[in-house]
């Protein structure tokens, strides 16, 4: 049993981050294990983790187990958990109720827990106490492990434990089975030293380990030549890529720009931290037309008190000064977007109202709002947390109130222009039309064939909603 260690997670040495290439290996007794029986993987939390459910998907076909997307039909279940906040963690528990019902029907059934949660020391050792009943736990370090661990557990028959707290290092050679043939999640990056006061994921993630440009570009034009049109450069962090080299210097914008230079028809990155956006990247956003002009750029909070408490390293001036920036260079047709906590500890009226005027200054496209949750093992999970629940749902709507505003208007603007959408699926909300995202990342259904799916297209914008656009092709 190996169990996560929180003071271990957050320990952050010197030592050389080691590129492996040889870590991902099928045993031969688990390599027929899945045939004739089915998988079902729900993923909780962020594209990190989305993408890491497309790893597992693919290591676990490597085993011949088939998907299934009906929980109560598979053999084995996967909860790919998230600890962000509160509500993460609930659902998983939910989750693992129901599931626990089924487990008395269906004894054969093998359940496992990976993700965030099973980095946390708590969150083990409640599984330990009171989930005995469960097969597996794996953490985001060692995903490339999963066969080993399956074996493991098949030799002992027991709940096998095995998550590293260690700080990680890159593993290439993990295969993806992808859930889109259209548009990819491409890491560059693992991991965050940022240590928010109130973030979880520097212990559940370990320390940044940027991988190798030569390892993303030719990830890139592998995709290229499968047919792919979009890639996201994912990390908790992005702009801070390449820092973490010893001997060379190669940063985000250099990768930008490589990945820009690929051809591939659209770039996007998630999630830009405040702190490392230099000039120079925003200089080649503008200068690539294949570089998107959607700019995720998380302020948590617009008053200066709060950001150094939260150990942002920003102030309300210097964002405001980064995002003018942005917005001057790249135009008013950019959209940017937002993360904003409310009812951080010790927030005040007067607090509030600077992330409220903030908002009303930024007029953000949309934002992603949340009302602060306690993290056991950070450093505001001990600070003072006088503000009460009702005051900070109140402190929430007012908050959605304004970014809903926005998020209309700048929808609004767009009535009547024509705007390139790269159609990707049916639309959810009628099977007639056809769901796809503008550069900016807006959300468009348009009536249209099915022929257009996978296809860049120009788009007549008829109707603005808050969250959508209506349109028609306009050839
Ligand atoms: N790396 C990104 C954020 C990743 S987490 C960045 O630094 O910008 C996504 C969002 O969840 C954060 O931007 C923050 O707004 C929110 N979040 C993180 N920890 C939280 C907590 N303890 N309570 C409430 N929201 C939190
Ligand atoms: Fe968390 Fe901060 Fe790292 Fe983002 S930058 S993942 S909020 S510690
Ligand atoms: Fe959640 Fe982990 Fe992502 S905590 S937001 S799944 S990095």
């Amino acid at each position: 049993m190996l169990k996560p260690n929180f003071k271990e997670a957050k320990k952050r040495t010197k030592e050389d981050i080691k590129v492996l290439r040889e870590e991902y290996v099928v045993p031969e007794s688990v390599k027929e294990i899945g045939k004739g029986k089915k998988y079902f993987i729900k993923t909780y939390g962020c594209q990190m983790n989305e993408h890491d459910s497309e790893m597992i998907s693919a290591i676990l076909e490597d085993m011949k187990y088939t998907k299934t997307d009906t929980y109560e039909d598979a053999d084995l279940i996967i909860l790919n958990t998230c600890a962000i906040r509160e509500n993460a963690h609930n659902k998983t528990f939910g989750m693992l109720g129901r599931i626990k019902h089924l487990k008395q029907t269906k004894p054969e059934l093998m359940v496992a827990l990976a993700g965030c949660m099973s980095q946390e020391e708590s969150v083990v050792d409640e599984i330990i106490s009171k989930y005995k009943w469960m097969d597996f736990v794996f953490g985001t370090h060692n995903i490339h492990k999963l066969p080993e661990i399956l074996e493991e557990h098949l030799n002992t028959k027991k709940l096998e434990v095995n998550v590293w707290s260690n700080e990680g290092n890159v593993i290439e050679g993990i295969p993806a089975k992808r859930d889109s043939s259209i548009k990819a999640w491409v890491n560059i990056m693992y991991g965050c030293d940022k240590f928010c006061t109130y973030c979880i994921v520097p212990y559940t993630r370990g320390k940044q380990r940027s991988r190798m440009p030569e390892d993303i570009i030719s990830e890139v034009k592998d995709l290229i030549s499968k047919g792919y049109k979009e890639v996201t450069l994912l990390g908790q962090n992005v702009n801070a890529y390449g820092k973490d080299f010893k001997n060379k210097d190669y940063k985000m914008e250099n990768l930008l720009e490589d990945v820009a230079k690929t051809g591939i028809e659209r770039v996007r990155f998630v999630t830009s931290h405040p702190w490392d956006f230099t000039d120079n990247m925003i200089d080649i956003i503008a200068k690539y037309d294949n570089i998107c002009n959607y700019i995720h750029l998380p302020v948590q909070s617009g008053s200066s008190r709060i950001l150094k408490l939260m150990g942002r390293r920003y102030t309300k001036e210097s964002y405001l000064e980064l995002y003018k920036k942005i917005r001057n260079k790249l135009g008013e047709n950019a959209s940017i977007t937002t993360d904003i906590i409310v009812g951080f500890p010790g927030e005040t009226k007067e607090d509030f109202s600077d992330t409220l005027a903030l908002a009303e200054e930024c007029k953000y496209d949309s934002a992603f709002t949340f009302i602060y949750s306690p993290r056991q093992g950070t450093p505001a999970a001990s600070m003072e947390d006088n503000v009460s629940l009702d005051e900070k749902n109140e402190r929430l709507y007012k908050l959605n109130d304004v970014i809903n505003k926005y998020a209309k208007e700048a929808n609004d603007k767009l009535v009547g222009k024509v705007v390139k959408v790269l159609l990707e699926s049916v639309s959810e909300k009628d099977s007639s039309m056809l769901a796809g995202y503008t550069d900016t990342m807006k959300l468009v259904n348009v009536k249209a064939d099915k022929k257009y799916i996978g296809k860049i297209v120009n788009v007549k914008i008829l109707e603005a909603k808050t969250w959508s656009l209506d349109g028609e092709i306009d050839e």
